[in-house]
C-alpha cells in the first residue's frame, strides 16, 4: 500500500473511504467536526444522539454516501479522551481503519489529520500504523489468503508543509516495512528458519541496504573459544551461526551500539525437555535475532551518525544424541566457567558468547533482546517488555526510546543479592536460579558476561508473539521493540 500526503481540504479528496477520529465528548456542531458534520447532513450528530457512537477507543462507525464531498464513505473511529491523546492512538485508529477498509474491499482511503500532535509525528505514527495493520501470517495457506485491494492511504493534511509530511511518511514506512520483515522470519516454521536461513536472510538485508556481513561458523566459533554456544549447538543437525551486521556512518563516531538478538531457530528445550503442549510455538525463540537484523534494516536506511553492529547468534536447541546434559560445566568465551544445570535456559548460554564477541568487536554499549524467560509473564503479562541492566543512564535511554515509540517497558531490578541465586558448587557460576524471579536471574547470568560496558536487556518473550489478534493488529508475531531499537540508536 503506498501513502501519500494531500493538503487539499478533506472534501476534496477522492477515496473509497474517509477516516475521522473523534473525541470523547466531542461535540459534532464544534470545531473541525462542524464542516464534516455539516457536509453529511448532520450524520456525525445523530451518531452520537442515538449514542451508537460515542467516541471511545476501539468504537467505529460505518456510513456510505456520506453526502457532499468526494469521499464514497465516512468511518469514525473513537480517539479515546483528548487529554490522553498520543502518537500510539493515532497508531492503533489508522491500523485498525486499514485493517477494516480492506476488509470491506476498500481500495483507497483518506485519514484526516485532527490532533494536537506535530505534523511529522502524526504522519510517521499513522504511516506505521496502518503498514504494520496489514500484515497478516496466513503465507502458507494455499487458498482464501487475506486479500488486499488496498493502493493507497491519504494522509489528508490541509494546510500542511507537504515536504515534512512526505519526509516523516517516508520514516514511518522504513520502520514498518522493517518490522514486517521481522515478523515475516519470526513466522516461518523452524524446517524453514534455520540457523542457515537466518543468515542468508541477513545477507540479502545487508546487500539491499548496504550493511557489511560477516557469519561466523562453527569453526571460528570455536577458535574463539564460544564453548557457552557450542554447548547448546551441539545437539542440533544444524550448524550455528553468528550473524553480525554493521552499520557505519559517514563521519567517523567514537560511540558504536551493539544490538545482540537471541536466534534460537527452535527451542525444544534440549534434553531438559519442554512438554509437547504447545511447544510448537517455539518457532518464535528467534524473535530477537530476527528483529535485530529488522532494525539494522531500518537503521540502514535512517544513517544515524553512531557505528551500530547487530550480532546474532543462530542456533537450534535439540536433543540430539550430542546434546549436552544437564551438569556439564563449559567454558565461555570470556574464560567462565558455566554448571549447565538446565539445558532448557539455552538463552542465556548463547548470549554470554554473542554479547562478549560485541565487547571484542568494540561496542561501547550493548543492547540485548531476548525470548529469554517465561517468568516475564508472570511478572509483566503480555503487556510490558521488561528491561534490566548495569548502567542507569542506558536503561533510561532505553525506556525513552520505548516511550516515543509507543512501546510498553517496564525495568526490573538487578541487585548484587540476586548473584546468589546462581552460586555454582562446580563452576563460576549455573545457567538457573531456580523459582524465584527467573526473568531477573537470566538477566544476572548475561550481566556476568558484559562486564563494564553499559548494557541493558530486554525480555520479550512474553510480547514477541501476540496470541489473539486486535483490531490492529494479526496474530502472530509482533515485531516489539524493533522501533525501541531504531529510536535508540536514531536519535
Ligand atoms: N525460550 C524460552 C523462554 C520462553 C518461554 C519464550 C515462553 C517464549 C515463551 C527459554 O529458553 C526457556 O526455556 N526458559 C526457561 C528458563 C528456565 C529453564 C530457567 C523458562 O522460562 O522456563
Ligand atoms: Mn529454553
Ligand atoms: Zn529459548
Amino acid at each position: 500500500m503506498e501513502v501519500k500526503a494531500d493538503s487539499r481540504q478533506f472534501h476534496e479528496i477522492e477515496c473509497d473511504a474517509l477516516v475521522v477520529a473523534v473525541f470523547e465528548g466531542e461535540k459534532p456542531e464544534e470545531g473541525a467536526l462542524a464542516e464534516i458534520n455539516k457536509r453529511s447532513n448532520g450524520v456525525i450528530t445523530s451518531l452520537i444522539e442515538t449514542g451508537e457512537f460515542t467516541g471511545k477507543s476501539g468504537e467505529s462507525a460505518y456510513v456510505h454516501n456520506p453526502g457532499d464531498m468526494k469521499a464514497r464513505r465516512l468511518l469514525l473511529v473513537g480517539a479515546g479522551k483528548r487529554e490522553e491523546f498520543s502518537a500510539d492512538n493515532v497508531r492503533k485508529m489508522a491500523g485498525t481503519a486499514a485493517r477494516a477498509l480492506r476488509g470491506k474491499k476498500a481500495r483507497s482511503f483518506a485519514f484526516l489529520r485532527r490532533s494536537q500532535l506535530s505534523i511529522g509525528e502524526g504522519a510517521q505514527a499513522a504511516t506505521e500504523g496502518a503498514l504494520i495493520s496489514l500484515f497478516d501470517p496466513d503465507k502458507y495457506h494455499t487458498s482464501d489468503k487475506t486479500e488486499s485491494r488496498l493502493e493507497a492511504m491519504i494522509l489528508a493534511a490541509p494546510d500542511a508543509d507537504l515536504d515534512e509530511v512526505k519526509r516523516a511518511i517516508e520514516r514511518g514506512r522504513i520502520i514498518a516495512e522493517a518490522t514486517n520483515f521481522a515478523r515475516e522470519v519470526i513466522n516461518e516454521p523452524a524446517n524453514v528458519m534455520t540457523s542457515a536461513e537466518l543468515a542468508r536472510r541477513a545477507e540479502e538485508v545487508a546487500k539491499d541496504y548496504g550493511l557489511e556481513l560477516d557469519v561466523l561458523d562453527e569453526a571460528r566459533m570455536k577458535d574463539l573459544g564460544m564453548g557457552s554456544l557450542m554447548g547448546v549447538a551441539q545437539g542440533s543437525a544444524e550448524p550455528a551461526k553468528m550473524i553480525v551486521l554493521t552499520y557505519s556512518p559517514k563521519a567517523q563516531s567514537s560511540e558504536t551500539i551493539a544490538i545482540v538478538g537471541k536466534g534460537v531457530t527452535f527451542d525444544t528445550g534440549g534434553i531438559s525437555i519442554k512438554p509437547s503442549d504447545g511447544m510448537e510455538k517455539m518457532k518464535y525463540d528467534m524473535a530477537g535475532g530476527a528483529t535485530t537484523i529488522g532494525a539494522m534494516r531500518a537503521i540502514a536506511q535512517l544513517k544515524p551518525s553512531v557505528n551500530v553492529i547487530g550480532i546474532v547468534p543462530a542456533v537450534e536447541n535439540m536433543p540430539g544424541g550430542r546434546a549436552q546434559r544437564p551438569g556439564d560445566v563449559v567454558r565461555a568465551m570470556t574464560g567462565k566457567t558455566i554448571e549447565v544445570i538446565n539445558t532448557d535456559a539455552e538463552g542465556r548460554l548463547i548470549l554470554a558468547d554473542a554479547v562478549a564477541y560485541a565487547r571484542k568487536l568494540g561496542a561501547t554499549k550493548i543492547v540485548d533482546l531476548a525470548t529469554l524467560t517465561g517468568a516475564v509473564s508472570v511478572a509483566l503479562g503480555d503487556v510490558y517488555v521488561a528491561v534490566l541492566g548495569t548502567d542507569q543512564a542506558w536503561i533510561d535511554q532505553v525506556l525513552a526510546a520505548g516511550k516515543k515509540a509507543g512501546e510498553k517497558i517496564w525495568q526490573l531490578p538487578l541487585d548484587k543479592e540476586y548473584r546468589e541465586q546462581i552460586k555454582s558448587e562446580i563452576a563460576d557460576i549455573k545457567n538457573v536460579g531456580g523459582r524465584k524471579a527467573g526473568t531477573i536471574t537470566g538477566a544476572y547470568f548475561i550481566r556476568e558476561f558484559v562486564e563494564d560496558t553499559p548494557w541493558a536487556h530486554l525480555d520479550i518473550a512474553s510480547t514477541a508473539w501476540n496470541e489473539n489478534g486486535k483490531p490492529h493488529l494479526a496474530v502472530g508475531p509482533t515485531g516489539v521493540c524493533l522501533r525501541t531499537l531504531v529510536n535508540l540508536v536514531c536519535e
